[in-house]
């Protein structure tokens, strides 16, 4: 895990977090207000980008993270680089950083499983100051996986 600021990113990191950030504001939040937005990198550097969809059935919301992974998915992509994370409240940009819940560290986890080598996972805050980042097996220590079940998910890499 490492602290960093933005400024101190390179340029590759920053064009992530600004599409993250292009995408945390097409979040559609009318239920909480709060503004996610995710940018995922491919191996062959497309950026594919993500945000929060609430739903009036709390529950069946999809975070940020999940909604790029999916959207990837479709688009031919399950073998990332690297992902961006972050949002805001409903006014002003947030001093902290944000970082993936439970359930996205557990998506983000398969994502990495697929890939085969540990995701690096973007965290910034909103005002574009702060920066950690951090792998996914940092932020889900012994996550539960394929391997778990036994099944060799190589042949599923697109
Ligand atoms: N949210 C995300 O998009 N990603 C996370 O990792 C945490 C939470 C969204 C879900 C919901 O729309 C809003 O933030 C408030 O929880």
């Amino acid at each position: 895990m490492k602290k960093t600021s933005f400024n101190k990113l390179k340029a590759e990191d920053q064009v992530l977090l600004r599409a993250a950030q292009a995408a945390m504001e097409k979040a559609y939040n009318p239920y909480s207000q709060y503004f996610v937005g995710s940018a995922l990198l491919t191996p062959d550097g497309q950026t594919i980008t993500g945000s929060n969809f609430e739903n009036a059935s709390y529950s069946v919301t999809i975070c940020s993270e999940r909604s790029a992974i999916v959207r990837a998915s479709a688009m031919g992509h399950n073998v990332f680089k690297k992902i961006a994370v972050l949002g805001r409240g409903a006014k002003s940009p947030s001093k902290d950083v944000v970082s993936p819940c439970g359930v996205c560290r557990q998506m983000l986890f398969e994502s990495s499983q697929i890939s085969g080598a540990p995701l690096e996972v973007i965290m910034c805050s909103s005002d574009m100051k702060k920066v950690v980042i951090a792998t996914i097996d940092e932020l889900l220590p012994l996550g539960f996986g394929p391997a778990s079940l036994g099944v060799n998910i190589k042949r599923f890499r697109r």
